[in-house]
């Protein structure tokens, strides 16, 4: 039987909007604040697993930039430094979704341990936490910088094990990004994707064991011992 004593969750995406950046955007440059948000954080995505592949690490707020620069260069769109610093500034200030701090008290309040195991680097995911009042809902915030590979790289998921002393069994991996739920997968946790949006799951191999809304959602229905008894 199956019982889950830790939640660890991915930031970006998961527990934070990364297109809270589009407001921002949308008054740097009127009408073109959904395009930039989307590109940008799709480019970001990409550097990070380039980077991973190529050996050739540079930290979370590196791609960010460099994101940014290819963003705003693709759609003709001049970047000043002043709207480079204050764009990438949203970033450590991203909302976190309406539905999140509830469900992290509600699973705290349920004895389970929570963290986050994010791409970002320390500063970055710290900076995103303090800014939005959540610092006391998490036991640990374990970055790749550790390790100095991003996901969905093997290495990045075995952090989150060596940081909380359980067996894989024991941590429940959730993220909205099918890529990082598969990579979790893959690696031996019991996996919820959220899937907010109503998209499709990667077709890499495997599924989730449990597709949950949002992070209320998850919380309102965690799953019981016994629930995941599928789960290896
Ligand atoms: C993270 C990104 C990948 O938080 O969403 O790791």
């Amino acid at each position: 039987m199956n019982t889950i004593k830790a939640v660890v969750f991915d930031l970006y995406g998961t527990l934070y909007d990364v297109h809270s950046v589009r407001t921002l955007c949308e008054r740097l440059y009127p009408a073109r604040g959904d395009a930039i948000s989307r590109m940008w954080r799709q480019k970001q995505l990409e550097y990070t697993w380039m980077r991973c592949l190529m050996g050739q690490y540079k930290d979370f707020e590196s791609a960010t930039v460099e994101a940014l620069r290819h963003t705003c260069g693709s759609l003709g769109l001049a970047l000043s430094p002043a709207g480079e610093a204050s764009l990438c500034n949203e970033y450590l200030r991203l909302a976190p979704f309406a539905d999140v701090p509830q469900a992290l008290q509600r699973l705290r309040a349920a004895g389970l341990k929570t963290a986050i195991l994010s791409n970002g680097s320390r500063h970055s995911i710290r900076q995103v936490v303090e800014n939005s009042g959540l610092t006391s809902s998490f036991d640990h915030l374990i970055s790749v910088d550790e390790v100095r590979q991003f996901k969905p790289h093997p290495e990045v998921y075995q952090l989150a094990l060596d940081t909380l002393n359980l067996d894989k069994a024991d941590i429940l991996f959730v993220s909205c990004n099918s890529w990082d739920a598969t990579g979790a997968k893959y690696f031996g946790y019991p996996v919820c994707w959220i899937n907010r949006s109503g998209g499709v799951f990667d077709e890499l191999g495997v599924s989730p064991d449990l597709v949950r809304r949002d992070v209320g959602d998850l919380a309102a229905r965690f799953p019981v011992a016994g629930a995941l008894e599928n789960v290896s």
